[in-house]
């Protein structure tokens, strides 16, 4: 018997299926494989789109974004059986006169998805009504305009994925319309019954020979999927001599050069410490660390044996970074011993808390050693070309943290200290961190009334994870998911949150929608007046 079968497990290739009967259907016998291919999902789609969620019913108007795809010819096709009224949009005039041809749409009907015209030939069409139903494959703006679109008691369905994978916002005011708002991302394992009753439906609709699969098939091999444009649908047919092109595991991106070295003052601290092991993952091979315990302390011990046992060349120095010549004499050695430095994180802190009429001038230096000497002896001695020059400050320069006037005083000048560093044109930036969870000195128990204090104040602390995230921002320049990509790195887990959604832009080319849509191609990149921006921020 052929059969078919819409399963929660059809991207798995098999050549033998097994699965829940439900989700079987007999292929009608005028029908061929390849045609039941084509037929399957995006039936399923539009069906579910239409019929289920939107209740489309004769009579009623509906617009069909990027409507020469498989799911948009599948959803023309339905609509014209149930006798709703259609309006489409198109990427390309030649879509625009196969829709025409294959279809009998209207040429007045059918609008661009390239700009937002639509949404005012929509309007002018209706009378101002706009339309019962929008099924909708398009993208930020387009998404909106569309959504404005609703008529009263609209329903809007939404098959694409962007804006939700963005978490974009959606205007409320429409719902005072009664329009409602729904998602395809049906979990398909969690309801058989419906997946398998639609397919079946579908299966009677082609038995009936009402229904048939989007024009044109488009058969390829394998081995050709990769250069397939086209209208319509892809149906893939393996063959026995298909080279299958297939993607290499992705490699840990590798931030730091393995013929350089890179400096941290403070470096056996609790955050540095963290980040010398997240660098470790990341190829760094050089480190210079520098603290005033030095390697003969029992982190000092630890650090170079863990560095060790991990492949990494490290020359840890008791050196006061506060201490010109101290530095200095670093520096020469390294001259000497290390490859070239090509990045710096000053990590170095010292704290004497105590209220300002109890501060003894004695308490009031200390904590500013590190953090005016010591940066601006980092500053001035390093090179001009170093890739990054981070400095690890304090949110309390900004806040002014009770009890800690002189650690605050030494912050902003280092905050001040990056800005001037810019200014001159090298890299810098200063960080100002607040609590570090589970790492740092905080976390070590340093002081348990600043971890009281920062609680009372209600400064919420970010975890290891997070504060390596910032580095990995500092260290490497501010990405965006186009750059990401071409190095072949993973978006962060953050990008999700909308306070992000601007570095998601898209960039289209001549051939794709400027939209968004299933009919083409969509890429996220950086536009050139973003460019310069993010190149800035990234300092
Ligand atoms: N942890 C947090 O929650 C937090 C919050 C806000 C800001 N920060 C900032 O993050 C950085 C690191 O903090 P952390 O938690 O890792 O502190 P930490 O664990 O106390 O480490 C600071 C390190 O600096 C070294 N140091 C002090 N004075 C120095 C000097 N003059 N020259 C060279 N090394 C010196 C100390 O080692 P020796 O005693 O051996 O010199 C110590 O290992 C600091 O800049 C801090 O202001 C941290």
């Amino acid at each position: 018997m052929n059969a078919q079968a819409s399963s929660p497990g059809w991207e798995k290739m098999r050549v033998i299926s097994r699965d829940d009967a439900r989700l079987f259907q007999r292929i009608p016998d005028h029908i061929s494989f390849v045609e039941a291919a084509a037929l399957q999902l995006v039936y399923w789609t539009a069906y579910y789109s239409l019929f289920e969620l939107a209740r489309l019913k004769k009579g009623e108007s509906v617009l069909i974004h990027a409507a020469a795809g498989g799911v948009g010819q599948a959803a023309i096709v339905l609509s014209q059986l149930i006798g709703a009224e259609i309006f489409v949009t198109v990427g390309t005039a030649e879509k625009k006169h196969f829709l025409m041809e294959t279809y009998d749409i209207r040429e007045d009907r059918i609008f661009s998805s390239r700009d937002l015209s639509f949404a005012k030939g929509v309007m002018r069409l209706t009378n101002q009504r706009g339309v019962d139903v929008v099924l909708n494959s398009l993208s930020g703006e387009a998404l909106r305009q569309s959504w404005e679109l609703m008529a009263p008691s609209g329903r809007f369905i939404e098959i694409g994925r962007r804006d939700i994978d963005l978490n974009r916002r959606l205007e409320m005011s429409v719902f005072t319309r009664g329009a409602t708002f729904s998602s395809v991302a049906v979990v398909l394992k969690d309801n058989r019954d419906m997946v398998g009753r639609i397919l079946r439906e579908i299966m009677d609709l082609a038995r009936e020979k009402k229904i048939s699969p989007a024009k044109p098939l488009n058969l390829f091999p394998y081995s050709k999927m990769e250069v397939a444009k086209h209208i319509g649908k892809i149906i893939l047919e393996p063959h026995d001599d298909d080279v299958v092109p297939a993607l290499p595991p992705m490699k840990m991106p590798q931030y730091f050069d393995e013929n350089a070295s890179y400096l941290i003052s403070g470096g056996l601290g609790g955050l540095a410490r963290s980040m010398v092991r997240w660098m470790v993952d990341k190829n760094l091979k050089n480190v210079i660390l520098c603290s005033r315990s030095g390697s003969n302390s029992d982190k000092g011990k630890a650090m170079a044996k863990e560095l060790r046992h991990r492949g990494v060349n490290a020359a840890i120095y008791a050196c006061d970074v506060s201490n010109a010549s101290e530095l200095a004499a670093v520096l020469e050695d390294c001259a000497q011993k290390m490859p070239p430095i090509k990045g710096c994180i000053q990590a170095a802190m010292v704290l004497r808390d105590s209220t300002f009429e109890n501060m003894s001038y004695a308490d009031f230096k200390e904590p500013l050693r590190s953090k005016v000497p010591g940066i601006w002896n980092l500053h001035s001695m390093l090179p001009d070309s170093l890739d990054f020059f981070v400095i690890l400050s304090s949110s309390s320069g900004i806040n002014g943290t009770r009890g800690q006037a002189n650690y605050a005083a030494g912050n902003t000048f280092q905050d001040a200290v990056a800005h001037h560093r810019v200014s001159q044109g090298p890299h810098a930036i200063a960080i100002d961190l607040g609590s570090v969870l589970s790492v740092g000195y905080v976390a070590e128990g340093g002081n348990a009334e600043i971890d009281n204090n920062l609680s009372a104040w209600g400064f919420m602390g970010i975890r290891e994870e997070e504060f390596l995230a910032i580095i990995e921002y500092l260290v490497t320049g501010i990405e965006n998911p186009a750059l990401m990509r071409a190095k072949g790195l993973e978006k962060p887990y953050y990008f999700k949150d909308p306070f992000f959604s601007h570095l998601q832009i898209a960039n289209r080319d001549e051939n794709s929608s400027a939209l968004g849509g299933d009919d083409q191609e969509t890429r996220t990149d950086c536009p050139d007046h973003c460019r310069s921006t993010l190149s800035e921020v990234s300092r």
